[in-house]
């Protein structure tokens, strides 16, 4: 057993098994995400483009000056423009990529709207809302096509152990040649939220299902304790970002006084609380979740040390509000610069958004969490671009 354990064979058979599986490109394991040699790892969230059949698709809710010659293109253009001045290190797509009602054929629909992405060579992944299913393809059928697309790091969960199709993590490490080179400094969960009820007697959305929960608690634990091990050893977790399409109820928990950026309609959660924040709370590690689905509501707060992020609404052919300007949600981590040693654990973690408006105006520049002060310290609220 130990000879063929070490045997090379072996070594072979598992790559290629691991390269069948993820693709080449998209192997967590051979190209893992890092910080760059800057100490910045930085992500742009995407929250419901509902792309739908391109050119020949109006957008939704705009000025009616704004009307004439808008379509999912605009969408596909306002991506390109985050990319080319943001660019991040990793895009996350948080649901209702597709408007699936509106989309003749799902599979084309996914590869036009995730198409900035894919050309621009930069990782991304997706995450399932409650529309993409609802063209061509089933919630499986979905995930299995997004896990095929050039340059994602997105992946499927076949079904049986966990509820939904799209749960997975992914470590993003500290920059090369540095002491927490090989450890994961900051840790990204994508979860599967679902569409809708399934139990009669319960109407509307769905929500994070018992065995999501588990997986997470599971997920949560196995990194906190190779974080914390070895020479590179550290007392707190690693900081952990959560990404999901329906918001929890306790979104619900604000009001202007307490966050940051605005609620122009309800809390479209769940009406059944299954209990993942407070799994999240007693996990330690996650310091900030980001949303999507409500569209006009683009704010975050803080409930008992976590931030409950909106993305804001991004795609045109969605509802919003007419005079305010579509947007999308940039968030960096930077890592602490250590006299002697170079670059360390992470230090902060900070959002802002930006309109789509001929600046890309940015707003809402804030830190959602600081190592040393725990997050919620309001920066500035309005900066030009
Ligand atoms: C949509 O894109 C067209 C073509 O680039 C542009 O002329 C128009 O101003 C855009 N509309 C909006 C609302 O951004
Ligand atoms: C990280 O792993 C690589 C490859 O195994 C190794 O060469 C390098 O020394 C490791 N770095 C640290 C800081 O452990
Ligand atoms: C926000 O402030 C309101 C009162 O204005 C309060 O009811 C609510 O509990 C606060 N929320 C948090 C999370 O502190």
């Amino acid at each position: 057993m130990s000879r063929f354990r070490s045997s090379s064979a072996a070594v072979v058979a598992i790559v290629l098994l691991v390269v069948l599986i993820w693709g080449v490109e998209a192997n967590p394991e051979k190209n893992p995400l890092r910080f760059r040699e800057d100490g910045q790892f930085k992500i742009l969230q995407v929250a419901d483009m509902h792309y739908s059949d391109g050119l020949s698709t109006p957008c939704e809710d705009v000025l009616p000056s704004q009307l004439r010659g808008c379509s999912d293109l605009n969408t596909t253009a306002f991506v390109h423009r985050m990319i080319d001045t943001e660019k991040p290190d990793l895009i996350v797509f948080t649901g209702d990529n597709i408007f699936g009602p509106d989309a003749t054929d799902a599979a084309k629909s996914m590869d036009e709207a995730f198409s900035p992405a894919i050309t621009s060579g930069i990782p991304w992944v997706a995450i399932l809302g409650n529309h993409d299913q609802e063209s061509t393809l089933s919630r499986e059928g979905v995930m299995k096509h997004i896990v095929g697309l050039k340059h994602t790091m997105s992946q499927f969960n076949p079904p049986g152990e966990i509820d939904g199709f799209g749960n997975y993590n992914l470590e993003v490490r500290g920059t090369e040649g540095s002491s927490l080179a090989n450890k994961s400094v900051l840790n990204l969960y994508f979860l599967d939220s679902g569409d809708y009820s399934t139990v009669p007697r319960v109407r509307g959305y769905n929500w994070i299902k018992p065995s999501q929960q588990v997986w997470f608690q599971q997920t949560s634990k196995k990194l906190q304790k190779a974080y914390t091990s070895g020479s590179a050893a550290k007392k707190a977790p690693a900081p952990g970002l959560v990404f999901f399409h329906i918001p929890l109820p306790e979104f619900a928990s604000f009001d202007s006084s307490n966050f940051t950026g605005e609620k122009q309609e309800p809390i479209s959660s769940s009406s059944v609380n299954s209990g993942f924040f407070a799994t999240m709370v007693e996990a330690g590690d996650v310091k900030a979740v980001f949303s999507g689905h409500d569209h006009i509501n683009d704010f975050c707060g803080e409930l008992t040390g976590i931030q409950l992020c909106y993305g804001g609404g991004f795609g045109y052919h969605a509802y919003g509000k007419a005079g305010w300007a579509r947007r999308a949600r940039v968030i960096t981590a930077s890592l602490e610069r250590m006299e002697g040693v170079g670059w360390g654990v992470v230090k902060t973690v900070k959002t802002w958004k930006r309109l789509d408006d001929k600046k890309l105006t940015v707003i809402d520049d804030m830190v959602l969490w600081s190592k040393n002060y725990g997050g919620n310290r309001r920066k500035k609220q309005i900066h030009g671009a």
